[in-house]
């Protein structure tokens, strides 16, 4: 898809479609009321019926008449006051949606400038979201395996940002950087998607290993072998009861050795379970078939480190994705095994369902080694965190403070949310257990608690830990995104590694 932004007044865009913000406490303004005019009132007209009065996200399409585009979509926007920087990228993922099974190949959107303003959302940060947010709204997991999908969102040959007055150049950058990272999600979101009998650690692995040439990037594929002579006892456990042998995914870019302008290497760690039956701690059946999005974290860091390629080549990054199918089977780890992760730890795996915390660790430990000096991981960890926070917040740890309020910022500019969860240290303790160092599971009482602690033992640079388990799926289809994968992180990762450019 290609990006325009043109400066001249929404009516003598030439698009299939005009998609225009309706914003429910505001008076149109005397550009809305020349539009309105245009096309004989319709705008008063609904919004007299009830039928449009900028509810968020509901969208109406009206035709055209003294205007170039043949069609218009009024799409609400709720209150001008609670416009923030979250509402900008689902008014462009929500008509994206609404559009959903029209035939629209070039989209023109207007973006007054009323619409910027609060959160600190200039015009160059509201056309990189709503650009993003288009590119994001046309995601279709039911494209992945079928080409007959009714009602999908339209594929578009072009976006139009139409922004009266405003700087042509500037935006459109901004909106670039926008369908960037928005693809980059995309992406990420897929690959999460994709079966479990389709995507095995060696297909994951194949995946990472294309992206990486497609981007420039370097990257090396450890198998079992390697990581027995590495020392990566936890990360073997898990992989054991399967026939698809694990891989340790490790993408690079940037020089050996090198650092990024704020002296950092960052390493992004992602969870790359294809598959999480609990092994032999077998999970229930009910929603088993969730944990083929298990590999989100892992995806998502394979896809953000290609997203930063494409926007500042050569900077200095680290993109660490261990993956395994944990399966029950003959030659599985059980329950009350013991065994030595990378730093030394000597670990007693009391839960065989709680694998992701024993993958990370080793790879925190081998993100350090390649010489990381900060360390963000992203896991679809627990269920807990769900229970907690839902689908609509990630919820995470970070020490020492200023790393995770760092991560927080970057989320924040770029519309993703996040609230800390405290490491407790009195309760590390409890996770002693009889004769090993660490146990990794510790009963119900704080257990998202010690799900950080358990990681904490296995960093000991900057680190933040980011549990998806809520957030990174959707059970059900909003007006802004689709059913199932989010990509929620890519975009925090990838404003947090482009602070180093
Ligand atoms: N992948 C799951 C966490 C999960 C569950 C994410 C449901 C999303 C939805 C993880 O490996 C897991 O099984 N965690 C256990 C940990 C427990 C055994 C300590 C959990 O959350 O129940
Ligand atoms: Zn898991
Ligand atoms: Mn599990």
């Amino acid at each position: 898809m290609h990006i325009r932004v043109v400066t001249s007044q929404p009516w003598d865009i030439e698009a299939d479609l005009l998609a225009l913000p309706i914003v429910a406490d505001h008076e149109p303004d005397d550009t809305a009321t020349e539009l309105d005019r245009r096309i004989e009132g319709a705008l008063a007209a609904y919004r007299a019926l009830g039928e449009q009065a900028g509810k968020a996200h509901a969208g109406t399409i009206i035709r055209g008449r003294e205007t170039a585009a043949p069609w218009l979509l009024a799409m609400g926007v709720g209150d001008l006051a609670a416009f923030d920087r979250i509402a900008a990228l689902r008014f462009g993922a929500a008509i994206e949606r609404r559009l959903g099974g029209r035939v629209v190949r070039r989209l023109a959107v207007w973006l007054p400038a009323t619409l910027a303003g609060g959160d600190g959302l200039d015009a160059g940060f509201l056309a990189e979201l709503v650009a993003r947010g288009v590119v994001e709204g046309s995601y279709e997991p039911a494209a992945i395996y079928r080409d007959d999908v009714e009602d999908a969102p339209p594929a578009l040959d072009e976006l139009v940002l139409v922004v009266p007055g405003g700087d042509a150049h500037a935006l459109t950058a901004a909106a670039d950087r926008g369908r960037v990272i928005g693809e980059g999600a995309n992406r990420a979101r897929t690959l999460s998607q994709r079966a479990s009998n389709d995507v095995s650690p060696e297909v994951l692995a194949d995946e990472a290993t294309a992206i990486a040439h497609a981007h420039g990037l370097e990257v090396e594929v450890i198998g079992p072998e390697q990581a027995a002579a590495m020392g990566m006892g936890m990360f073997l456990a898990v992989g054991r009861g399967s026939d698809s042998p694990p891989r340790f995914i490790v993408m690079r870019s940037g020089p050996t050795g090198a650092t990024d302008r704020r002296g950092r290497l960052l390493a992004m760690v992602g969870k790359g379970v294809t598959f999480d039956s609990g092994g032999l701690s077998l999970k229930p059946s009910d929603r088993m078939e969730e944990m083929k999005m298990d590999k989100a974290g892992a995806c998502t860091v394979i896809s953000a480190i290609a997203t930063v390629a494409a926007l500042a080549p050569g900077l200095p990054l680290l993109a660490v994705a261990p993956a395994v199918e944990n399966m029950p089977g003959p030659h599985s780890t059980r329950p009350g095994d013991i065994v030595r992760a990378m730093n030394g730890k000597v670990v007693e795996i009391q839960n065989t369902d709680a694998e992701g915390r024993l993958i990370l660790g080793d790879a925190l430990v081998y993100a350090e080694r390649q010489g990381a000096t900060h360390l963000v991981d992203v896991a679809t960890l627990t269920g807990a965190v769900e229970r907690a926070f839902g689908k609509q917040v990630t919820g995470g740890f970070g020490t020492p403070q200023d790393w995770w309020e760092e991560v927080v910022a970057s989320g924040s500019r770029q519309a993703e949310r996040y609230w800390q969860i405290p490491l407790v240290d009195e309760y590390r303790k409890d996770m002693d257990t009889w004769y090993a160092e660490l146990g990794n599971s510790s009963g119900p009482e704080a257990s998202l608690v010690k799900s950080g602690l358990f990681l904490k033992d296995f960093a000991t640079r900057p680190w933040v830990h980011l549990d998806i388990g809520g957030s990174g799926y959707l059970r059900r289809a909003t007006p802004w995104a689709a059913r199932g994968a989010t990509g929620v992180t890519h975009a925090t990762l990838v404003e947090l590694a482009l602070r180093g450019a």
